[in-house]
């Protein structure tokens, strides 16, 4: 029997809270704006994913997502497989003891714990979890900003999901994307208080896929330029320095006020996309009340391309936050998960 070399990593989800919208380049995944996301803890939502190569393997790559056989043929994949390959390829070449693995049919086996698809960035966690499978599987010594600008070329948000904490992904202005990756803005240690209430509002797949919604939207949005080239660029700064200085209020505002940009030129534009539905708005309604009886902010809801709210918090406003939301909706599944436990819902703590 041949041998089988295989390697396994889990990768979590990120939520942006300054949002990637708009493809300068839809072949590289090359972003119109600089965005900023948090990745959630390990514990939390999270792909898992096995990397597997032998001689021994049917002739062609495959990927299993949850079970199902995924198409592995389209340009993403084939991107990040040519990539990791080339550098394996070129450590055998320096080291001609390796075992070629860069010539072997590649199987991938990936296992999400929240439903994909449906605007909880699973297409984040999937590609970075592949990415770095992949790598690890190729004992490549590539750092999370070389391995960032492989997996942005899977899905542009999941080059955020291989760091922890708060992470930036710079647009970068070179043609080919060298610069184009993330990077840490702060370690989750720095601000540890941080928490995230998902409210699974659908769990279908979304209507309107990603790369199709913001290629219409460069395309007709009379709102689109402003934001990339002035709102996104001034609001990156603000986010910064409130992570730096644990401004909750800060980040709160500048969470909000970018979730609610990035929908507004969704609905400018041509024909117009929803993303949000009246489940979405009461959520945000909610914590514009929770808000004005705390008299600051210590909620902030932020929404992807789908209806599911994520609502920042900090530990110390659990009650006033979670309280809240338990206290409407508290008779409907998934409360159970609390922080560092297995999920089986849709509350989370980061
Ligand atoms: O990486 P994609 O193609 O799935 O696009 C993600 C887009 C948003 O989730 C809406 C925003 C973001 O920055 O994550």
């Amino acid at each position: 029997m041949s041998e089988i070399h295989r390697a396994s990593t889990t990768a979590p989800v990120n939520i942006a809270v300054i949002k990637y919208w708009g493809k300068r380049d839809p072949k590289l995944n090359l972003p119109t704006n600089s965005s900023l996301s948090v990745t959630l803890s390990q514990s939390d939502l999270r792909t898992h994913t096995t990397a597997s190569c032998s001689p021994s393997y049917p002739s062609s790559d495959s990927l299993l997502l949850n079970g199902s056989p995924q198409d592995v043929t389209g340009a993403r994949t084939q991107a990040c497989f040519r990539e990791l390959r080339a550098l394996r390829s070129a450590l055998e070449a320096a080291n001609p003891s390796l075992p070629k693995l860069s010539s072997m049919p590649l199987k991938i086996v990936s296992e999400n714990n929240f439903p994909t698809a449906a605007g909880l960035a699973s297409s984040a966690a999937g590609f970075a979890a592949l990415v770095r499978a992949i790598a690890n599987l190729y004992e490549l010594p590539a750092s999370p900003t070389e391995l960032s600008r492989i997996a942005r070329q899977g899905s542009g948000s999941a080059c955020r999901s291989l760091f922890g904490g708060y992470v930036g992904w710079e647009q970068g202005s070179q043609a080919d994307g060298s610069d184009s990756v993330a990077f840490q803005v702060a370690p989750a240690s720095h601000w540890p208080e941080m928490r995230a209430l998902i409210l699974v509002v659908s769990a279908a797949k979304k209507g309107v896929s990603s790369t199709t919604g913001m290629q219409t939207t460069v395309a007709t949005s009379s709102l689109f330029t402003s934001r990339a080239t002035e709102t996104v660029p001034r609001r990156m700064l603000e986010m910064q320095k409130a992570i730096q200085e644990k401004d909750f209020e800060g980040f709160g505002k500048v969470t909000m006020m970018d979730s609610n940009s990035f929908h507004a030129t969704c609905l400018d534009t041509y024909p117009p996309i929803f993303y949000l539905n009246d489940v979405s708005r009461a959520a945000i309604k909610t914590v514009e009340c929770i808000n004005a009886a705390t008299g600051k902010i210590v909620a902030a809801y932020t929404f992807d391309a789908g209806p599911n709210a994520v609502i920042y918090y900090l530990e110390e406003n659990e009650k006033a936050v979670v309280g809240v939301f338990k206290a409407m909706i508290g008779g409907k599944d998934g409360w159970k998960g609390a922080r560092g436990e297995k999920v089986e819902g849709n509350k989370e703590g980061l």
